[in-house]
């Protein structure tokens, strides 16, 4: 079984994975943790993060194992990762992995921005997550608020903009719902109400399917 879980940035997609690979005991992957690790690694190597080659080496090099590196999770390396996402040949670099872990029994979780429709289009599960800019940008903000991190709404509002629309507007694999993928729009939900309406997506999705066999 595998679960594709796609949507721009703080739109909650990474929670909901993570709850939804717990409810079913499957394997979770959160895919944007790849590029920013790239980033991480461009960045130690002195590389320039607009040379395709210079981060697709850092990509072909990652080490998985330190994908639990917490300084992964700060506004600059998300915003560095989003530069390095645009390189084929990076993207190319982590396909593999991303795809054998999908196939991890007795099932994955993956979310990211493509992986209805590149990196598992053939995933029993398609989930668009997505939420109004502002609501996703003052998620974000309280998040970056608790763990202390110094900066304002309107900023973090600015950069969640920003790394939208370049990754809705880049032409290797772009931010885009695949057709086959329902959309769940979490403005107006909070954490227990999205993941009952993911619940009840993949139970109509798979009963559906099951019941056309
Ligand atoms: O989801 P997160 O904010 O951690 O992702 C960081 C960046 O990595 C995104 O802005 C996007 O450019 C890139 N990314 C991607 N494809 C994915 C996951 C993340 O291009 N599947």
């Amino acid at each position: 079984m595998i679960i594709a879980i796609d949507g721009p940035a703080a739109s909650g997609k990474g929670t909901l994975a993570q709850r939804i690979g717990g409810h079913f005991g499957y394997v979770w992957l959160d895919t944007g943790l790849l590029y920013r690790a790239v980033a991480r690694d461009a960045l130690a190597a002195g590389a320039d993060l607009e040379d395709g080659a210079a981060c697709a080496r850092a990509a072909v090099a990652l080490d998985a194992g330190t994908l639990g590196d917490p300084a992964l999770r700060t506004t600059a390396i998300g915003e560095a990762a989003s530069v390095v996402a645009k390189h084929p040949a990076v993207r190319a670099a982590l396909l593999d992995f991303q795809r054998q872990f999908a196939r991890t029994p007795p099932g994955a979780v993956l979310d990211g921005r493509d992986i209805g429709t590149v990196i598992c289009p053939d995933a029993d599960v398609k989930i668009f997550v997505t939420a109004d800019v502002e609501v996703r940008a003052r998620r974000r903000y309280e998040e970056y608020a608790r763990r202390g991190e110094n900066v304002t709404y309107d900023e973090v509002l600015e950069i969640i903009r920003q790394r939208d629309a370049r990754d809705a507007s880049r032409a290797a694999a772009p931010l885009k719902q695949a057709p086959d993928a329902v959309l769940l729009d979490t403005t107006g939900m909070d954490i227990e109400t999205a993941f009952q309406a993911a619940l009840n997506i993949i139970a109509h999705v798979t009963i559906g399917r099951s019941e056309a066999r």
